[in-house]
């Protein structure tokens, strides 16, 4: 971490939690990080339970997210969400390019970059995420990789458009698999990641975008994780599911 980046930990439910086991979540997570304002504190329910979830956060220090957006503003496309629909809902984040997306709906570079872009267009700030697959760090293209994703899932970005966006480096290998990334590895990566921001956009804009680190954060590695000079905040899958372990990500990056 460092001290012009306020950190922010998301939680991403993915297909977990009924409208009525989310709100009981997240009103047993506002009783514990009440009065935290050092790090931001976002929940990305499924998207059927935001207006539960929105109606349950109010007034508190808890922020909503959607687990993806479409990039059009209306129009014949079953099965997505329009920006303007996720706004409605009081969402101000949105994860795009979770590598589940990539993985099992065919989401490319292209489309993260479209999805984030409309995003940033109808005032919502994307959470766009990276990371290589088991086999292309084992044959040494995890750079080359996610380099490859920022430069295309950031395409055509102005400055004002990446200050308004966090990266998440979230290696597939990692995910929801127990096995972390060691601090150093992480740390490896997001240090490469802000190189590439540094090329792209300066050195002062690159300064100020948050990274987050994602894939099998828990409480008893988050605060070494978030030790780290380049990792901003955690992407958290399972562990978000528990309001006491969130809870305790939360306080390590506060
Ligand atoms: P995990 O998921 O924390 O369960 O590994 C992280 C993510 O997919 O964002």
């Amino acid at each position: 971490m460092n001290p012009n980046r306020k950190p922010i930990i998301a939680g991403n439910w993915k297909m977990y939690k009924t409208s009525a086991e989310g709100v009981a979540l997240v009103n047993a997570l506002k009783a514990e990080v009440a009065g935290i304002t050092k790090a931001e504190i976002v929940v990305c329910p499924t998207a059927i339970s935001l207006p539960a979830i929105n109606a349950a956060i109010a007034g508190s220090n808890i922020q909503l997210g959607s687990q993806n957006v479409h990039w059009e503003k209306e129009g014949a496309f079953t099965g997505e969400i329009a920006p303007a629909m996720l706004k409605e809902h009081g969402v101000r984040y949105t994860i795009v390019g979770h590598s589940e997306r990539r993985q099992f709906f065919g989401e490319t570079d292209a489309g993260v970059n479209k999805r984030a872009k409309a995003a940033l267009a109808n005032g919502l700030r994307p959470i766009v995420c990276v990371g290589e697959m088991l086999a292309e760090r084992e044959a040494g293209k995890t750079e080359a990789v996610v380099a490859g994703q920022v430069r295309g899932s950031l395409a055509g970005f102005s400055k004002d458009d990446i200050l308004a966006t966090v990266i998440a480096y979230e290696p597939v290998w990692a995910i929801g698999t127990g096995k972390t990334a060691s601090p150093a590895q992480a740390q490896e990566v997001h240090a490469l990641i802000r190189r590439l921001l540094t090329e792209l956009f300066g050195a002062d804009v690159a300064g100020k975008v948050r990274i987050q680190y994602g894939g099998s954060v828990k409480p008893d590695n988050a605060k070494e994780l978030l030790g780290q000079p380049d990792i901003d905040g955690a992407l958290v899958g399972g562990a978000s599911l528990k309001a006491a372990d969130f809870a305790a990500i939360v306080k390590a990056a506060a």
